[in-house]
């Protein structure tokens, strides 16, 4: 069924939602995007997801005319139109069409596309068993710059390796051979009780769920360490979960030939997972 999306400012149906072929996101990658879940209509701390996307677009001088309140109601519109109950959100921001070559020069207006559609939430088994991974040989760049920017290519491909391995997900590695995040979410160990995760760094993404589960680890009085993290560090943690705004806390319980804390989720994760739920139960609106 066609869904509603808004698009500068207007609701159109996805068949009418034309996008120019000179938009410098299709041609260059050049815009951001945010993906939130939508819980029963309701989002959680969508208000730091536009502080991030506000910060990048900052950097990359595309002007953004949408406050939090603005994405708020335009998101509990699309909920209404799509009849979204469970769902994922996208929030799309390109620079639009500019004269021709890299600078962009005489951008016209920025194109903002938000879509929201329903889609059950993961599978409740994964946060049983937990999932496996592969470290990619695809390695991430610094060329990032800590932006969720339209280019996926390193992270396409680590996904498409973990598939051929019939893995579930790829932990990629920075050009240092360092851990860096998941192929769509930030990555964390369990040492001893110790809350580890690879301190940010323009190869690595400032997950929001990531910033959640520092926050709650602090609440539990957990130690908590941002550091360089090696891909030993990964073999010998106690347990290893993701984190991400669709994925919340997902535990990783094989990593290649691995088995992680015996291929079972363990008590911290298990914590995360629930302390996690209970706070988006409380926050989200
Ligand atoms: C590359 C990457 N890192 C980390 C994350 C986790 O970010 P967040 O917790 O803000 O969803 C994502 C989410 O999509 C991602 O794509």
């Amino acid at each position: 069924m066609s869904q509603t999306i808004y698009r500068n400012g207007e609701y159109v149906p996805e068949e009418k939602a034309a996008i120019s072929p000179f938009d410098r996101g299709l041609l260059y990658g050049d815009g951001l995007f945010e993906t939130l879940r939508c819980y029963e209509g309701k989002f959680f701390r969508l208000d730091r997801h536009v502080e991030r996307l506000r910060g990048g677009l900052k950097k990359l001088e595309i002007p953004l005319t949408l406050e939090t309140a603005g994405f708020a109601a335009v998101l509990q519109e699309l909920v209404k139109q799509n009849n979204v109950a469970s769902g994922v959100a996208r929030i799309v921001v390109t620079r639009g069409v500019a004269e021709f070559g890299l600078l962009g020069k005489h951008a016209e207006e920025p194109m903002v596309l938000v879509t929201c559609w329903a889609q059950p939430a993961p599978d409740p088994k994964r946060y049983e068993t937990g999932i496996r991974c592969v470290v990619a040989n695809e390695r991430l760049s610094s060329g990032a710059h800590g932006l969720k920017s339209l280019n996926y290519i390193a992270q396409i491909l680590a996904r498409r390796e973990a598939n051929m391995a019939n893995a579930d997900d790829a932990i990629l590695l920075d050009s240092h051979g360092h851990v860096a995040e998941g192929s769509a979410s930030n990555v964390f160990l369990v040492r001893d009780r110790e809350v580890i995760t690879p301190a940010l760094q323009p190869e690595i993404l400032a997950g929001i769920t990531r910033a959640t589960v520092l926050e709650i680890a602090h609440a539990e009085k957990l130690p908590v360490v941002e550091r360089t993290v090696n891909q030993n560090d990964l073999f010998h943690a106690d347990e290893v979960f993701l984190t991400s705004s669709v994925g919340e806390v997902l535990p990783v319980t094989r990593i290649g030939s691995h088995w992680v804390h015996l291929g079972q989720p363990g008590p911290v994760t298990r914590e995360m997972i629930r302390a996690y739920r209970a706070l988006v139960q409380r926050e989200a609106k």
